[in-house]
């Protein structure tokens, strides 16, 4: 079952984004890009870090943990890391309000990259262009 959750009208909601709602049991970070709305997962695929807290360059956010990066269009990394992606969630803007719907409608994937990860434990530090 599906459930719409009213984040707020859209002046009070552009004045918080970037931000995280806790929704039912999901946490989503909220953006606003491009003109429109944006709900993702706000945790990380890599460690859980707080994506509502990263920043936007285009369509993507980096977390502000580690530097992986995902579209907050689409939910997935950038290219060459696109088989993974946090969860997306809809959004209305609708006359009375902004709503977002859970659960997500594409769910979490944790990709590859995160097994790339893990093979190179201990290799040391993180480098952005890791993803
Ligand atoms: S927790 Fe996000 S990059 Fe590490």
């Amino acid at each position: 079952m599906t459930t719409w959750h009213r984040l707020g009208d859209q002046t009070e909601l552009l004045a918080r984004v970037p931000a995280a709602f806790t929704l039912d049991r999901w946490s989503v970070a909220v953006f606003h890009h491009d003109g429109r709305f944006r709900a993702i997962g706000n945790a990380c695929n890599h460690k859980g870090g707080p994506l509502s807290e990263g920043r936007l360059h285009g369509e993507f956010v980096m977390c502000p943990w580690h530097a992986w990066e995902y579209s907050v269009i689409t939910g997935k990394g950038p290219e060459g890391y696109d088989e993974e992606q946090v969860p997306v969630f809809a959004v209305e803007e609708r006359e009375d309000g902004i709503y977002v719907q859970t659960p997500p409608v594409m769910p979490r994937n944790r990709g590859p990259r995160q097994a790339r990860r893990r093979a190179a434990a201990g290799a040391g530090h993180l480098h952005h262009g890791d993803g």
